[in-house]
C-alpha cells in the first residue's frame, strides 16, 4: 500500500511493533533442546498480546509462524517434536494483521556454536537486508535494491536465492511490486513515497533457487545453509522508515 496519512502510518507501526516484538521474544528463546514449536507459541503469544492476528493460518498454514532451520529457507512448519541442536541456523518469521494493516518481518540466528561459514552467512545476510533498505528511496528504481544485495552476496562469497523475493504489504500481506534479491535490468519500476514494502533478502552458501518440500510449505535449498532478514519500512525521498526494529 502507499501511506496516505497519518493514521495509515499510525496504524502500520503498531502493526509493525506487534510482529518485531514476536520475533524479538522467539529469538531471545533460541537455544538447543527448544522446540520450534515452543519458539512458535511464544510469537503466538505476543501477537495476541497485542491484538494482532497471525498471517500464515489465513493463508492455511498450520502454525502462526514460520520457523525455518538449516537448508530450509523459509515456511518452515513448528513442531513440538522438533528440537534445536547447537550448531543450527534458524530463522523465524512473523506477520500478522492489526486493525487492518499486515506487517512482516523475519530474522536468522545460530543455536549456540555455529560452524565459521554459518556465522559469515547471518553477518552477510544481515548486512544484506541494511543495505537493501538503504537503496529504497523515492525516485530511485526499485531494482537498485537487487543490485544492493547481490553485491553484498558476492563481496563475502555467497549466493542470493533468486526465487524468494520481498514483496509489497501494509494492505496486504503479499501486493505489488515483487523485490526480488536480485536486479532485474528490465524493471522499469521506480519508488515512491509512502510506498510500504517487506524487505527480506535470503542468501546462501551456494544455492540460487530454493525447492518446495513434500509437506507442501517449507522451502529449502538442499544442500546449502540459507539465511534471510526482514523488515517491513515506508520508502520516504531520504532514509525509510523502519517499522520492525527491535
Ligand atoms: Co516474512
Ligand atoms: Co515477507
Amino acid at each position: 500500500m502507499t501511506i496516505d496519512d497519518n493514521d495509515d502510518l499510525a496504524g502500520l507501526q503498531r502493526a509493525g511493533r506487534a510482529v518485531a516484538e514476536a520475533r524479538d521474544a522467539m529469538l531471545a528463546a533460541v537455544g538447543p533442546g527448544v522446540t520450534t514449536g515452543q519458539l512458535d507459541a511464544i510469537g503466538r503469544e505476543v501477537l495476541a498480546r497485542h491484538g494482532a492476528d497471525p498471517a500464515p493460518p489465513t493463508v492455511g498454514f498450520p502454525a502462526a509462524t514460520c520457523v525455518s532451520l538449516n537448508d530450509e529457507a523459509a515456511h518452515g512448519i513448528p513442531s513440538m517434536f522438533r528440537r534445536l541442536r547447537a550448531g543450527d541456523l534458524v530463522n523465524v518469521d512473523v506477520s500478522a494483521r492489526l486493525d487492518g494493516y499486515w506487517a512482516d518481518t523475519g530474522a536468522s540466528a545460530p543455536v549456540g556454536e555455529v560452524t565459521p561459514i554459518a556465522r559469515r552467512l547471518l553477518e552477510a545476510t544481515r548486512l544484506a537486508n541494511t543495505d537493501a533498505v538503504g537503496a529504497a528511496r523515492a525516485g530511485q528504481p526499485l531494482r537498485s535494491i537487487g543490485r544492493a544485495v547481490q553485491r553484498r552476496a558476492r563481496r563475502h562469497g555467497f549466493s542470493v536465492v533468486a526465487n524468494l523475493c520481498g514483496h509489497g504489504t501494509g494492505g496486504n500481506l503479499w501486493e505489488p511490486p515483487s523485490v526480488p534479491g536480485v536486479e532485474d535490468p528490465d524493471d522499469p519500476t521506480v519508488l515512491w513515497e509512502g510506498l510500504v514494502l517487506a524487505v527480506e533478502p535470503f542468501l546462501a552458501t551456494g544455492a540460487t533457487h530454493a525447492f518446495e518440500a513434500d509437506d507442501g510449505w517449507t522451502l529449502t535449498t538442499p544442500g546449502h545453509l540459507s539465511a534471510q532478514y526482514e523488515h517491513t519500512i515506508v520508502v520516504t525521498t531520504g532514509t525509510p522508515l523502519v517499522l520492525t526494529a527491535s
